[in-house]
């Protein structure tokens, strides 16, 4: 044993070229690698680092074999790709880019959701709660074959099935989220139409009293561009005698009838009305726009008044200039405080 042992050390020493298994290239010292016991190795012990080869170990590669990776003891002729030495068990499906993917602690993926987003395909809505056989339906449940990401690639069905409407018939188009809100749960009610709700007031309006033409993207959803009419025959109040803008949303919901109608701006714009001391004190404009023809005009002792006309003069005593009048009563209380 003794005599095998400095045999082999002296192997080692001298670096013979003939008893070198690596390679004729191979320029690593032995003994980085091999202490004088023997040629076998312990992995443990072994002081060389493995990522000077550009392939560093790891994940659970640091836990394996040398020789599990390297078929022969040339080195060199172990290829760096993941797919050299691991099959491919998506079938070609996803490309040979494994690290896009997976890195070496576990073949586990956590990202699954975020995937889709990165393909375009967010899972949300009624896409979120089915699984995933639902949609990549090929017999090995991990080959993701190209489904496409269009509604129409896997709704194609029920589009030719469609009965109310008949989409066909009614001339509407494949692409669904022209009309069809593309995270919805199901295709009516709200998730319909979703980019100009037909609610409130727009609820039951035939497409046609909308759309006039068959191109349904002619149509503007400014209120004024259809509204116009109602805007200028409205007479409680007189809209145009009052000078109101154009902009319907600024006063007005989709509530049916155009009522009631809210001025939030009123605060900034005018008067307190929604803030301040008269915030919940009256229920409708006309308590201070007392004449609907035109709210250039206004009354505060309409209302003062009751608030007991003598008692307002006696709280103005000391107040040069006081008269019970609106214009006055504005001019000195511009913000409706003391
Ligand atoms: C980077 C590490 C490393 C270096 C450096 C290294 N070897 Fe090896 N060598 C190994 C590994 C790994 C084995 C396989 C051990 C096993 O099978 O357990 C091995 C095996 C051997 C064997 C046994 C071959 C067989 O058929 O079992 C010999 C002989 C050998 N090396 C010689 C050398 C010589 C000579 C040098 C220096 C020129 C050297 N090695 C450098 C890693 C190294
Ligand atoms: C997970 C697989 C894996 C394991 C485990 C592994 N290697 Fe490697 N090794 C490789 C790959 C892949 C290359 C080639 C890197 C390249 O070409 O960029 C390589 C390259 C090398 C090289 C350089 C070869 C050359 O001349 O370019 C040496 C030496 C080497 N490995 C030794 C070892 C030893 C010794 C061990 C055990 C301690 C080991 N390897 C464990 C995969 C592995
Ligand atoms: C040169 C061969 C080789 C290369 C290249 C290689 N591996 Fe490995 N890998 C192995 C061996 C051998 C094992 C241990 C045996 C096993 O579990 O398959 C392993 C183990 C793994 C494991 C642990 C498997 C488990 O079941 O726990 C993962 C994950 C892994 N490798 C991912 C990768 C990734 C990702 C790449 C590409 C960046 C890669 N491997 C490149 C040979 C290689
Ligand atoms: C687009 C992403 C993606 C790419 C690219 C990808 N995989 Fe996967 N891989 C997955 C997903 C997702 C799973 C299932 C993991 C899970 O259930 O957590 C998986 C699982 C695996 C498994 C475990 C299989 C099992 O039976 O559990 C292996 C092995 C694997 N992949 C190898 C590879 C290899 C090799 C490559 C490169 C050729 C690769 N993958 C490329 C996404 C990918
Ligand atoms: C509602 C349908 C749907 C469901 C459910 C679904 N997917 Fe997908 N998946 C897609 C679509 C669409 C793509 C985009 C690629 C394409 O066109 O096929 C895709 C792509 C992928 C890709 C490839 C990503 C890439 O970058 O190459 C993987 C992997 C994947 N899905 C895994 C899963 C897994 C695992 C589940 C279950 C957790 C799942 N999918 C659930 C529709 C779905
Ligand atoms: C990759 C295939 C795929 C794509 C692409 C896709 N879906 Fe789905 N979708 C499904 C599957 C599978 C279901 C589950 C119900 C079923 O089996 O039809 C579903 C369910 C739905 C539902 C619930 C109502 C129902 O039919 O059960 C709606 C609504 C829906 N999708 C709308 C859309 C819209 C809008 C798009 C385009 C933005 C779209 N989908 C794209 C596969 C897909
Ligand atoms: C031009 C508008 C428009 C387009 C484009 C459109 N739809 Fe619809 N879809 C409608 C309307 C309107 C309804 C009825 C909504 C309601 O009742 O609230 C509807 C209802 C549906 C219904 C339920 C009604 C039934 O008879 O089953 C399904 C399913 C449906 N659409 C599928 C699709 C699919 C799939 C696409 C794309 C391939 C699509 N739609 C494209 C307007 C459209
Ligand atoms: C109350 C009026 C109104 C009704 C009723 C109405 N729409 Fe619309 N629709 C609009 C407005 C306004 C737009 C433009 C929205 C935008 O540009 O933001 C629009 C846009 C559309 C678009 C998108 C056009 C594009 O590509 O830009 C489609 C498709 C459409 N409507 C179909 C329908 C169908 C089908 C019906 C009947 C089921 C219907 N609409 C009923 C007002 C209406
Ligand atoms: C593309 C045309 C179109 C646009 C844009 C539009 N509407 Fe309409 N609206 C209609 C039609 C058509 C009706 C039903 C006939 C009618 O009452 O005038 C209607 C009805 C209404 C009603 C119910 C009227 C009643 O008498 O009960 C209200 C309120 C209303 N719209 C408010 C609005 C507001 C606010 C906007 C802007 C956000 C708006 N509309 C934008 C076409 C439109
Ligand atoms: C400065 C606020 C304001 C603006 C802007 C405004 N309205 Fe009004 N509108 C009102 C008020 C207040 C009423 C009365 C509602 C109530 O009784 O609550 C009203 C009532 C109406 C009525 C019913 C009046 C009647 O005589 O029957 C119609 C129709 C109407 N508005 C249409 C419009 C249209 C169309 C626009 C935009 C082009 C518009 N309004 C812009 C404040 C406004
Ligand atoms: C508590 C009293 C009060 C109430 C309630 C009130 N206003 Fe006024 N409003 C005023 C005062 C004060 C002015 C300022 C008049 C001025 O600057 O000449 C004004 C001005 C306006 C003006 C600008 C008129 C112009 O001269 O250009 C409009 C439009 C208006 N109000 C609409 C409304 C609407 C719509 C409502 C109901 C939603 C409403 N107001 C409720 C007190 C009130
Ligand atoms: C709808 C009835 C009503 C109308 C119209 C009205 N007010 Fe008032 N006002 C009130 C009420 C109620 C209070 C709170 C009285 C209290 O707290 O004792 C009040 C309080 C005030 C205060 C006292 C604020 C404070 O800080 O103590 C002033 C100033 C005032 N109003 C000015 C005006 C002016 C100016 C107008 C006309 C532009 C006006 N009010 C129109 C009902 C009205
Ligand atoms: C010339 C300016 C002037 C005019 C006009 C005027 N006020 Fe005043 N008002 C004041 C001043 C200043 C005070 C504070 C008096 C004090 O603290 O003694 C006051 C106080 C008030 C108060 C608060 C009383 C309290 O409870 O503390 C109310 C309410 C009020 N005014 C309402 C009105 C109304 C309504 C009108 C119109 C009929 C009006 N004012 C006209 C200057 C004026």
């Amino acid at each position: 044993m003794y005599r095998l042992s400095f045999f082999l050390a002296l192997i080692v020493h001298l670096g013979l070229s003939a008893q070198n298994p690596h390679g004729e290239t191979f320029k690593i010292d032995c003994k980085e690698c091999h202490n004088n016991d023997g040629w076998s190795l312990i992995l443990s012990e072994i002081s060389w680092d493995h990522a000077q080869t550009g392939f560093a170990l790891e994940g659970q590669h640091k836990m394996t074999d040398c020789m599990d990776c390297h078929k022969t003891l040339e080195f060199s002729d172990a290829d760096p790709n993941c797919v050299s030495c691991h099959s491919d068990v998506h079938q070609m499906t996803v490309g040979n880019d494994c690290v896009r993917c997976h890195d070496e602690n576990s073949w586990l993926v956590n990202d699954i959701p975020q995937l889709h987003e990165q393909n375009g395909f967010p899972l949300e809505g009624s896409h979120a709660v089915i699984s995933c056989s639902d949609c990549h339906r090929s017999s090995n449940n991990l080959a993701w074959e190209r489904l496409g990401s269009e509604c129409i690639d896997c709704h194609r069905e029920e589009y030719l099935n469609t009965q109310t409407p008949n989409h066909i018939a009614s001339g509407f188009g494949t692409d669904c989220v022209q009309c069809h809100e593309p995270i919805s749960q199901d295709w009516g009610g709200e998730n319909f139409h979703y980019f100009f709700p037909l609610i409130g007031g727009h609820n039951g309006v035939d497409c046609i009293d909308c759309h006039l033409s068959t191109n349904y993207a002619d149509v503007s959803s400014d209120c004024s561009s259809c509204h116009l009419d109602d805007f200028n025959s409205a007479t409680n109040p007189d809209h145009r005698a009052s000078g109101f803008t154009t902009d319907c949303t600024l006063c007005h919901s989709l509530s049916p009838g155009w009522a009631p109608a809210g001025y939030r701006q009123h605060d900034d714009n005018h008067f307190p009305i929604y803030s301040g001391r008269h915030e919940g004190v009256w229920n409708s404009c006309t308590e201070c726009h007392t004449n609907s023809s035109n709210y250039n005009l206004f009354s505060c002792i309409d209302c003062h008044e009751h608030s007991n006309e003598a008692e307002m003069r006696n709280e103005h005593d000391d107040v040069g200039g006081y008269r019970f009048e609106s214009n006055a009563c504005y001019n000195c209380h511009p913000r409706g405080t003391e």
